[in-house]
């Protein structure tokens, strides 16, 4: 018995630590909030990227959340895990010390960060609209103003930017208004770009993750893979001020950004 409550106080000072330091790294964070940042984003860094790594990407204490073990989870079976922890290994259970909402928030962000769609487990959501202007919006979204190519919402689209599911939750209409007029003024989290000079001068820029001190990565141009970059074989690395968002919004006509907009917000 003895030795039991030595293990649970020392347990219970444990996550005293993670707890308190996590309150600072939260507290730290909520000044740099980017628009679009969700919840669950800012409890994922908090909580889990020291044992899962940033982008999901695993670490030394913790396994990738973005393989293909954690890409079947269903659901459930992800809040299950993060509720109820697995017992014999390092993922303690979550249930005590985050809310169900929070549980939630955090389950979506992994979602987003293997590219999916964030969890929807509300049976009485409305599904998709009938709404004709919400209807020609999607259509633009998806075909001439391209931007699928780079974003996706329900389960499709691409993973150059962050997935569009329950942005009228996240954004603001001033905050969505700033995203697609001046992209650059602030950039979603975890969607900052490196822009690389190779020898021959010719430059590209990206999506990056894993920057050691001897290479980085790079999302190629359809998003569907990382190029390693070896630091002493380019010309130079520097973060880009510039979000890889382009201002095309801004280029169509009225119609179609009422249009487009319409759409935005029924995301
Ligand atoms: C102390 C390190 C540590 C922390 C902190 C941690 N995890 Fe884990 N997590 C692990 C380990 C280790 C596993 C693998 C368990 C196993 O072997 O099945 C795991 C497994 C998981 C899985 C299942 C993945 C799969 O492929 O089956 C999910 C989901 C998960 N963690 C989410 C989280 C979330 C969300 C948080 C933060 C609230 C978190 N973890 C915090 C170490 C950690
Ligand atoms: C070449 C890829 C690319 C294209 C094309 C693109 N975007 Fe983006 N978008 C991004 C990236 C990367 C970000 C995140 C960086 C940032 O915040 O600027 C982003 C951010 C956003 C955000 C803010 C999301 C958030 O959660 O903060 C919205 C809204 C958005 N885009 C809408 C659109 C719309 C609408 C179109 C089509 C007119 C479009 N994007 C076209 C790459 C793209």
């Amino acid at each position: 018995m003895k030795f039991q409550s030595g293990v649970l106080k020392g347990l219970l000072i444990k996550r005293f630590v993670i707890k308190t330091l996590a309150g600072i790294v939260v507290s730290l964070l909520s000044f740099s909030v980017y628009s679009g940042v969700g919840e669950g984003q800012e409890l994922y860094n908090a909580y889990c990227q020291l044992c899962h790594g940033g982008l999901g990407e695993g670490q030394v204490m913790g396994k990738p959340l973005t393989d293909a073990m954690a890409n079947r989870l269903s659901d459930q079976d992800l809040l299950a895990v993060i509720t109820d922890g697995r017992s014999g290994t390092g993922m303690a259970a979550w249930g005590g010390s985050l809310s169900e909402t929070e549980i939630f928030d955090v389950g979506s962000y992994i979602r987003n960060l293997q590219g999916k769609p964030a969890l929807n487990l509300n049976d009485n959501d409305s599904g998709p609209s009938d709404d004709p202007v919400v209807l020609a919006g999607e259509q633009l979204f998806n075909s001439s103003a391209g931007c699928a190519t780079c974003h996706s919402y329900g389960d499709q689209g691409g993973s150059i930017g962050p997935s569009l599911d329950g942005l009228s939750s996240r954004l603001d209409n001033d905050a969505l208004m700033q995203a697609l007029l001046s992209p650059s003024a602030s950039i979603a989290s975890g969607y900052e770009a490196k822009v690389i000079e190779q020898n021959d001068g010719t430059r590209i820029s990206g999506r990056f993750r894993n920057d050691s001190e001897l290479a980085v990565q790079i999302q190629s141009e359809d998003g569907r893979r990382w190029v390693t970059y070896f630091k002493d074989r380019v010309k130079s690395i520097s973060d880009s001020p510039e979000s890889l968002m382009p201002d095309r919004y801004a280029s169509l006509g009225a119609q179609e950004q009422e249009q487009l907009l319409a759409f935005l917000k029924s995301l």
